[in-house]
């Protein structure tokens, strides 16, 4: 059997060691079915690397994954390691993985699967059929901008000091992504700042709109201040196409915007470096809910966010879409048959554990695979 790539497996703390059991489950249909191997490897980041290695991520896996095709990343954080200084955080490890593997497109699609349309909270005829791409810029901004830090003044109270900064080519990279992502959806984007009142976000939105006029006069462009951009994705989410937005107004917004699917535990990224010379990007799939230490160990957790980071992989990573569609339309049939995490629970439906979720995306992989 031939692999067709290197993926390291980081699964982290709280729920992820759950669903990324059942993410293996169904990497082994395709390995089995599809004849699609990969060569895996697996390590330790955030809190539990840290009780390890006493840092969320060490520098040899920091190696591991610099030569992975892909990382398959799933949560980081916990109650546990809360008092730890702040360098020593479990989303340090994170950070640091996007920042030094230069992921800078953090691509968040919000698609709301038909039989779910009841479990947003919004009324269905406003979810119905969404299929919106939020597009984060992941390594730059008040995430990582300097000066930053808390100091104490003269006269002894202290400041908490974070910048916002972004630069031309850090705007231009991203903006890019953006309308390259709308010419094969539905040629919109959404550009999303703070022009009013800041000046990172001027900057963002004259960059914006002159690449636009330079060489994307085929697609539809509009700008958005980001406190409208919040309001209108819960008034009418149907109106967006591909939203671009900073670091921190990602972070944000597709917290929202998860929540118009139904549940954060719906929602799956992928995080994308430039393209080398191959036109191979460094990449890492992970889904957008986090570590949920008040549900993990519990086996109720819903791994449909980490399965479908795997079919952004197979997408992204690997160019296999047919392959991707297959896993999208087992996931879909799944949901059609009732079955339902806690997170998406709704009345009539039947109940399941994760595990559970993932043996029966593998069946309808099955049976969707032998139609
Ligand atoms: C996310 C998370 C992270 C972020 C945390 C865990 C550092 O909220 O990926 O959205 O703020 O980027
Ligand atoms: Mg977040």
């Amino acid at each position: 059997m031939a692999e067709i790539g290197k993926v390291l497996l980081l699964a982290g703390d709280g729920i992820g060691p759950e669903v990324m059991t059942e993410v293996r489950r169904v990497m082994s249909w395709f390995e089995k079915r599809r004849n699609l191997g990969f060569a895996l490897e697996e390590d330790l980041v955030g809190g539990a690397a840290y009780d390890r290695h006493e840092v969320p991520v060490t520098d040899a896996t920091m190696d591991k994954a610099g030569q992975a095709d892909a990382v398959l990343f799933g949560a980081v954080g916990g109650p546990k390691y809360d008092d730890l200084p702040f360098q020593l955080k479990p989303e340090r490890g994170l950070l640091r993985l996007r920042k030094d593997l230069g992921l800078f497109a953090n691509l968040r699609p919000a698609i709301v699967f038909g039989p779910l349309a009841d479990a947003s909270s919004l009324k269905r005829e406003l979810v119905e059929d969404l299929d919106i791409m939020i597009l984060r810029e992941l390594t730059g901004g008040i995430y990582f901008g300097q000066p930053r830090g808390i100091e104490t003044l003269p006269d002894g109270q202290r400041r908490g000091i974070n910048t916002q900064v972004y630069t031309t080519e850090e705007i231009t990279r991203i903006a890019r992504v953006g309308f390259e992502l709308a010419r094969k959806r539905r040629g919109r984007v959404t550009s999303v700042e703070k022009a009013n009142v800041m000046e990172a976000g001027i900057l963002w939105r004259e960059e914006v709109t002159k690449l636009h006029g330079a060489e994307y006069g085929d697609v539809s462009l509009d700008h958005m201040y980001a406190d409208n951009c919040c309001m209108q994705l819960i008034r009418q989410p149907k109106q967006f196409d591909v939203i671009v937005t900073d670091n921190l107004f990602g972070d944000i917004l597709s917290d929202a915007a998860a929540q118009l699917t139904g549940s954060l535990g719906m929602l799956p990224s992928a995080s994308l470096g430039a393209a080398d010379a191959n036109g191979r990007r460094k990449a890492m799939y992970e889904p957008v809910h986090g570590s949920a230490p008040d549900i993990a160990g519990q086996g109720i957790a819903n791994p449909l966010a980490m399965i479908q980071s795997f079919g952004m992989m197979l997408r992204y990573s690997f160019d296999r879409d047919a392959d991707a569609d297959l896993l999208d339309r087992a996931i879909g049939d799944t949901l059609a048959g009732g079955l339902r995490t806690a997170d998406i629970m709704q009345s009539g439906m039947e109940r399941v554990s994760t595990q559970a979720m993932g043996e029966a995306i593998v069946n309808a992989l099955e049976r969707a695979h032998n139609q």
